[in-house]
């Protein structure tokens, strides 16, 4: 292990920008972001760690080798390994991505980790997406605000029409891994705004039929610079979105939807 200096790496730079497929049995270096908030004592730098190219190998299996045979105080989440949960989500060579679906033949043989912006840090690459969507959701309310206001559980479930599910289905496959966030330059210099996944929610909740909301209520909660007008649509959300969502689709339809309220 050697500990260097931090280097700058090009936003938007994508994985293998500068790469070689890498061969089986090669030597691949991966060059972690450490530093641990919670310790008065810790400076942010690079550290290098070496490992053997193995076949189907991803970022997962490098990081879980490292910790297991390297360096057990590496900080990093990962739960599904399947690109379902979206905890595994980071900066590999410069651009927001899912760890667990990365082959390290394509973006080595040296690969650069770092943790994703906008979120709080809890170490190395580890960071607290749970709290910047919680707050984002308590924001917009991105539930279903029920037409009826008593609950009556002896009602059987409505009937919604299969092509209406499958649009809201079609967004409801957010993993909330915060990719579009990191890689949004409004999320960067506004604090509270929502980004493209919560612009995404509101065009899902909008289609809802069971949901009571008009667009002037989704205006009142989206309708400002931290909203829907704090975009700047230069869309890098929908480049890295690791679902592939249609972003840039949502946020002109959503936008579009609030400046006629906003004329009224
Ligand atoms: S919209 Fe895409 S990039 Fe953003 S949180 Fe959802 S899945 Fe991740
Ligand atoms: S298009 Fe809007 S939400 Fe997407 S990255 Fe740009 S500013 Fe952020
Ligand atoms: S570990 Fe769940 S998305 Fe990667």
């Amino acid at each position: 292990m050697t500990e260097q200096k931090i280097q700058f790496v090009p936003p938007g730079a994508k994985p293998g920008h500068g790469a070689r497929p890498v061969r089986d049995g090669e030597k691949l270096t991966i060059r972690v972001m450490r530093y641990n908030p919670a310790d008065p004592q810790s400076v942010p730098h690079l550290q290098s760690y070496e490992l053997e190219q193995a076949p189907g190998m991803t970022l997962f299996i490098a990081l879980n080798e490292i910790r297991d045979k390297l360096d057990p105080s590496l900080q990093f989440d990962f739960v599904c390994r399947a690109g379902i949960c979206g905890s595994c989500a980071m900066v590999i060579n410069g651009r927001p991505t899912l760890a667990c679906r990365t082959l390290t033949r394509d973006v080595g043989p040296e690969v650069i980790l770092a943790p994703l912006p906008v979120f709080e840090l809890i170490g190395d690459l580890s960071v607290n997406t749970g709290k910047w969507m919680r707050a984002m959701s308590e924001r917009l309310e991105t539930w279903v605000h029920m037409k009826q206001a008593e609950l009556d559980l002896t009602r059987i479930e409505e009937k919604m029409d299969p092509d209406l599910a499958e649009k809201i289905y079609e967004l409801d496959r957010c993993i909330e891994c915060g990719c579009c966030v990191a890689a949004c330059g409004t999320a960067r210099m506004r604090e509270d705004f929502v980004g493209a996944v919560g612009i995404n929610k509101i065009a899902r909740f909008r289609l809802d039929p069971r949901d009571a909301r008009s667009d002037a209520d989704y205006y009142e909660v989206i309708g400002d610079d931290d909203g829907v007008f704090g975009c700047m649509s230069l869309l890098g959300c929908h480049d890295v979105c690791p679902k592939e969502l249609p972003l840039q689709t949502q946020i002109a339809f959503v936008r579009r939807k609030m400046a006629a309220q906003g004329f009224r």
